[in-house]
């Protein structure tokens, strides 16, 4: 009897000990995309609305992009009558800190999209705390990247589209209307360091220039700081056929200034060029495309203030950038930068 007990009580201890670390391990945020798959499914087959557990479900891993220093993965989950969610998972260190910001950000940028027609944000369906993990509703629609590529030259259905960008953006901001000044003191100080402009070029030193004349509009008391989405990129905005625009990817939403925001999408949208869609032959934004962002964001132009400035500060932010990369590129990024270098010589020109 006692020895049976004993056995029981080893028995029942190992066991309590192995679920333990069993469930240790499978707590873990997946530490890679084929892991990070077996979890999408069981995440999904229990916590997507209405769905039979027995359903079949596919999964389609979105390519990432190699550039990015922090890491996860995003799946399409399609059932039988097609793409019934979006899952992604964070890996890594901080992960179930990023994600769990990132949660938090998509939620208030639903919310405060809600009142603007024909903006969207995904709504979170689950989220899987101790996996890093989340489901979310699709958005309808292709990204900005490819919607841009799509059209290539069509200068009426581009500036259609960054009007759609911009209202969104501004939607996102919260702005109603984006005043002149609109850069932060601080920023352009830092942008400006003695440091930076000697070993810049004659163009950097230009804006310079240019921004000194409009110091005194620029250093007004600021308020235009509010929550920045940190991520517009033209893989972040998605474009629906019937003119629906959809922001994904709150990872580094916060609040702060907003012209970088702004300074960095007129950058990457200068990125594809009209003629190719591609960014071989880019490095020219038209003013069809600036005044239609400007339409759409309703920016008002201040003395000496309209998009055109911004597009200097997106130069000028977009050098910095290069002039800050430092050692340890992959080859990919080297390629990268090289081929951002080249784009800010040709617009700087
Ligand atoms: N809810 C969603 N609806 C539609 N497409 C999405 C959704 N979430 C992500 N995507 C697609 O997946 C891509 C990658 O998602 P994203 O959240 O931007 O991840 P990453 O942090 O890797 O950039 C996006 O560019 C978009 O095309
Ligand atoms: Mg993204």
């Amino acid at each position: 009897m006692v020895l049976h007990f004993h056995f029981f009580a080893w028995r029942s201890q190992e066991t309590s000990m192995f679920r333990k670390a069993f469930s240790r391990a499978h707590a873990d945020p997946a530490p890679n995309a084929d892991f990070a798959a077996y979890q999408v499914l069981r995440l999904a087959k229990a916590h997507l609305p209405g769905r039979a557990t027995g359903d079949t479900l596919r999964l389609e891993k979105i390519p990432s992009n190699p550039d990015k220093p922090w890491s996860s993965t995003v799946f399409r989950i399609v059932g039988a009558t097609g793409c019934v969610a979006f899952c992604k998972c964070a890996h890594g260190a901080d992960a179930r800190h990023r994600m769990a910001h990132e949660v938090t950000a998509a939620g208030r940028a639903a919310e405060r999209l809600t009142h603007h027609p024909g903006c969207v944000a995904p709504r979170i369906l689950h989220h899987d705390k101790r996996r890093a993990m989340m489901l979310m509703t699709p958005l309808q629609g292709a990204t900005l990247g490819a919607r841009l590529r799509e059209v290539g030259a069509d200068r009426v259905r581009r500036a259609d589209f960054l009007e759609r960008t911009g209202r969104i953006l501004a939607a996102y901001h919260g702005t109603l209307a984006l005043p002149a000044p609109l850069a932060s003191a601080v920023q352009l100080e830092r942008l400006r360091s003695p440091a930076r402009s000697a070993s810049a070029s004659p163009a950097f030193a230009a804006i310079c220039n240019r921004l000194d004349a409009l110091k005194d509009v620029l250093l007004a008391p600021s308020h235009i700081r509010g929550h920045f989405h940190g991520d517009m990129n033209c893989a972040n905005i998605l474009v629906g056929r019937d003119g629906e625009v959809g922001l994904v990817d709150f990872e580094r939403a916060g609040t702060g200034v907003l012209y970088p925001e702004i300074a960095t999408l007129l950058i990457r949208v200068l990125c594809v060029a009209p003629e190719t869609g591609t960014p071989k032959g880019a490095g020219m934004i038209p003013d069809d495309d600036l005044a239609a962002f400007e339409t759409g964001y309703g920016l008002i132009r201040g003395p000496g203030f309209d998009a055109a400035c911004l597009l200097s500060l997106a130069r000028m932010f977009v050098r910095s950038k290069l002039l800050e990369t430092g050692a340890q590129l992959t080859s990919h990024q080297a390629r990268r930068r090289h081929r951002l270098i080249d784009i800010a010589a040709r617009v700087t020109e």
